[in-house]
């Protein structure tokens, strides 16, 4: 049963449904593209239906080896970039307390999770061989391909750190790969040290991998419950992968309504989250629209916002800047624990209407009040709702976004399945620091620098 609500709050007065409709028929076809393996990108689709194929097995595998890990280390380093960290860190971020990493070790249930390999920056590393200093830790080592360089720099020092201290039989023990099941330097040095290894299917690119073990792992290490994770992307598997009417279909209209939107100049889609623990499901989506749409020249720009934090901020631009943006909001109906307002009996603050009001209703009040100041401003709104943030729903939302993403991207006629942008920063990285066979383009970029 899907309990994900997607509601239109006047995006409808910004294109009609005429327009809307117009989608319907390539809507269709999308979808049958996607079924049959017809359309680009086709060697990708295995995420389609991974809820419902994932093997009972492959569960009970990555239950035991996160209980084995949660047992006995302290910190769980997640080592990987893009699609092999961000959804990980976006639903584990959304289940665990917000102050995690300040609690003390034996109110924190599991081990603490941190990450690295997802930038190069000397500062972030040594601070994080700072927190490791003096406590039990391991290591997932997360990439597809084996052969980025971020995670596999970081993997490096990771790798001789647990070396130095446990010597090569106790780093085996605390270092798992998830990586391609056949190819790359990852799996063959996998092989090599006898690690522990998870596999990434061939057929699952990196942004649409959380419900492999690339996300599960750390999920499970981190102690959510991965079965409730994929049983909600099961829910909305079903749903999407159905009959694809505008009328029923919320991913189909989700699709046609940010189309119709781009196709009308609404070229920037923000995503608002009112809840602290939803930063980093920004941070994915961001990802999955960015990486997937991106490209010859075309694509919605997927951008977050943090409110109300960032009414104080951005909030502005929203409000009054160039209309070329609409906003998607992540609405949650209600918070795992309430928090009431007291009374004050000086009232010096004037908010004493607010006494015995929860904190979530005064939450709610400010989307619903944004809601309409920035429709009145000219920012259609969608809002797709969720009833609480646990594992189903984000397991229902994930699947949402993610079929939504590939329809999305039919659309506008890309392969949303490929990333053919991101190899230009990388070769000339690799010439810059003198990577043998990159000497001619170094002299041309040193020439232009
Ligand atoms: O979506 C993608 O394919 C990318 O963002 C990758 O996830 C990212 O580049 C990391 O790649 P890899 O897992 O091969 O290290």
């Amino acid at each position: 049963m899907t309990t994900l609500k997607v509601h239109y709050h006047k995006a409808l007065d910004f294109v009609s449904e005429t327009e809307i409709k117009a989608y319907q028929n390539s809507i269709n076809a999308a979808n049958q593209a996607l079924a049959t393996k017809t359309g680009k990108g086709n060697d990708f689709l295995g995420w389609l239906d991974l809820p419902s194929k994932t093997e009972d097995s492959l569960l009970a595998q990555l239950e035991q080896t996160a209980k084995k890990i949660r047992e006995t280390v302290e910190v769980f380093v997640v080592i990987g970039i893009g699609g092999s960290y961000l959804g990980a860190k976006a639903v584990i971020d959304s289940l665990s307390h917000h102050f995690a990493a300040s609690l003390d070790k034996g109110k924190r249930k599991a081990p603490l999770i941190v990450y690295a390999g997802n930038n190069i920056c000397a500062d972030y590393l040594a601070d994080l061989f700072d927190l490791l200093q003096g406590r039990e830790y391991a290591v997932a080592v997360i990439s597809k391909s084996g052969t980025t360089t971020e995670p596999a720099l970081a993997f490096r020092l990771f790798k001789q750190d647990l070396e130095k201290k446990h010597g090569k039989a106790g780093a085996k023990e605390r270092i798992i790969a998830v990586t391609d099941p056949k190819s790359g330097a990852l799996r063959q040095l996998a092989a090599t040290e006898g690690y522990t290894t998870f596999s990434i299917p061939p057929d699952v690119g990196g942004r649409f991998s959380v419900l492999t073990a690339v996300g599960l792992l750390p999920i499970a290490v981190a102690g959510f419950d991965i079965r409730a994770l994929l049983n909600g992307a099961k829910a909305m598997e079903t749903i999407g992968n159905g009959n694809a009417d505008l009328a029923t279909n919320p991913i189909s209209r989700y699709v046609a309504v940010r189309n119709a939107l781009y196709k009308k100049g609404k070229k920037i889609e923000i995503l608002a989250a009112y809840h602290p623990r939803l930063q980093y499901i920004g941070e994915w989506w961001k990802q999955l629209y960015g990486e997937s749409e991106g490209k010859d020249g075309k694509g919605v720009f997927p951008a977050s916002v943090n409110f109300s934090c960032d009414l104080h901020s951005m909030g502005q631009l929203i409000q009054d800047g160039e209309r070329n943006i609409f906003e998607t909001v992540l609405a949650v109906a209600q918070t795992k624990q309430t928090v009431v307002v007291p009374n004050d009996p000086d009232n010096l603050d004037k908010l004493n209407f607010l006494t015995g009001k929860t904190i979530q209703e005064v939450n709610k009040q400010a989307e619903k009040g944004t809601l309409i100041a920035h429709v009145e401003g000219g920012v259609p709104n969608i809002a797709i709702e969720i009833e609480t943030i646990n594992e189903y729903n984000l397991g229902q939302l994930i699947y949402f976004f993610e079929k939504a993403c590939a329809v999305s991207g039919y659309q506008i006629d890309v392969n949303p399945f490929d990333q053919p942008g991101v190899e230009a920063y990388k070769t000339n990285m690799f010439a810059l620091l003198g990577k043998a066979g990159f000497e001619k383009l170094a002299a041309e970029i040193q020439a232009k620098l």
